[in-house]
């Protein structure tokens, strides 16, 4: 059956590539997480012709609010969260998500069909300002989930000495990067140059490395639930191309100021799940 709103879509795919083509990274006018994976499916199917060329997603990244602190709490977290990991395997070959270490570990043994572990990611942080009495919280977890067709790039990260000794047939095997990510949380005087003001903004040299591993140079990351848009600075710094989304208006004008863009309006019609 043909689309009835094909000429809308067409336009709008056209006015992302060409914004894509200009800027590197899109931010979308404000959208909810599955109303944004639900069009980018939707132009997955439509990839067929010459518009929507570049614009399927390699990589989705999907960090949500955690189900404690900010955010608040649903009862049903891991039932929508695995929702959003279906959709994201239908969008993309390689999927991050982000979460707490204890909440993280409820989605291991619940990865839709298509999808699997393919490694448990630690963004190790020391300054972590928590003032309870015990164990000072020092990490965050990211699943990297990937389907049967995604490419895994551990060549990114090859040394000089390791990129000659590949030259010359003498590497005997790719050395990816480490799993643990040292990085400190972007508070105070840390990275003072990043803060946006986000309350879980992501340091960039946390997402460099997931960014290099899924995708190369030209290929597009899809982050529904951006927030300040680091996925969006990570894929400018590394030639990769971003499209954004957030369903808050003040974080998408925080990403508009952060990467010098503005939002793209998204037609009504296309907003369906
Ligand atoms: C943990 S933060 C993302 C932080 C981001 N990775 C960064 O480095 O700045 C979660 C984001 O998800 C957004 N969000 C929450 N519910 C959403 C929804 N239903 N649709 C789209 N975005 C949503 C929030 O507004 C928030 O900015």
């Amino acid at each position: 059956m043909s689309d009835p709103d094909a000429a809308t879509l067409d336009a709008f795919i056209g006015v992302v590539a060409e914004s894509l083509d200009r800027d590197g990274v899109v931010v979308l006018e404000p959208l909810d997480v599955e109303h944004t994976l639900a069009l980018w499916a939707r132009i997955d199917t439509n990839c067929s012709t010459d518009v929507t060329d570049g614009l399927a997603a390699t990589c989705v990244m999907l960090d949500p609010w955690y189900n404690k602190g900010v955010g608040g709490v649903r009862d049903d977290y891991i039932a929508y969260v695995v929702g959003l990991l279906t959709a994201a395997g239908q969008v993309a070959p390689h999927v991050y998500l982000w979460g707490f270490p204890e909440i993280i570990a409820g989605f291991v043994d619940r990865l839709p069909e298509g999808l699997t572990l393919e490694a448990w990611l630690t963004w190790y942080y020391k300054n972590s300002p928590s003032v309870i009495r015990g164990w000072r919280s020092a990490q965050m977890t990211c699943l990297h989930l990937r389907r049967a067709d995604g490419v895994m790039h551990p060549e990114a990260f090859l040394n000089e000495a390791q990129l000659a000794k590949q030259a010359a047939g003498k590497l005997r095997y790719l050395p990816g990067p480490p799993s643990v990510i040292e990085a400190g949380l972007l508070v105070g005087f840390i990275g003072r140059n990043e803060q946006t003001g986000h309350p879980s903004q992501k340091p960039q040299k946390v997402y460099d490395p997931l960014v290099r591993m899924a995708t190369v140079a030209g290929e597009l990351v899809l982050d529904p639930m951006c927030g300040s848009g680091t996925t969006g600075a990570v894929a400018r710094a590394t030639g990769r191309r971003a499209v954004l989304a957030d369903v808050s208006d003040e974080y998408v004008a925080m990403v508009e100021e952060r990467l010098g863009i503005e939002r793209v309006a998204v037609p009504r019609s296309l907003v369906t799940c």
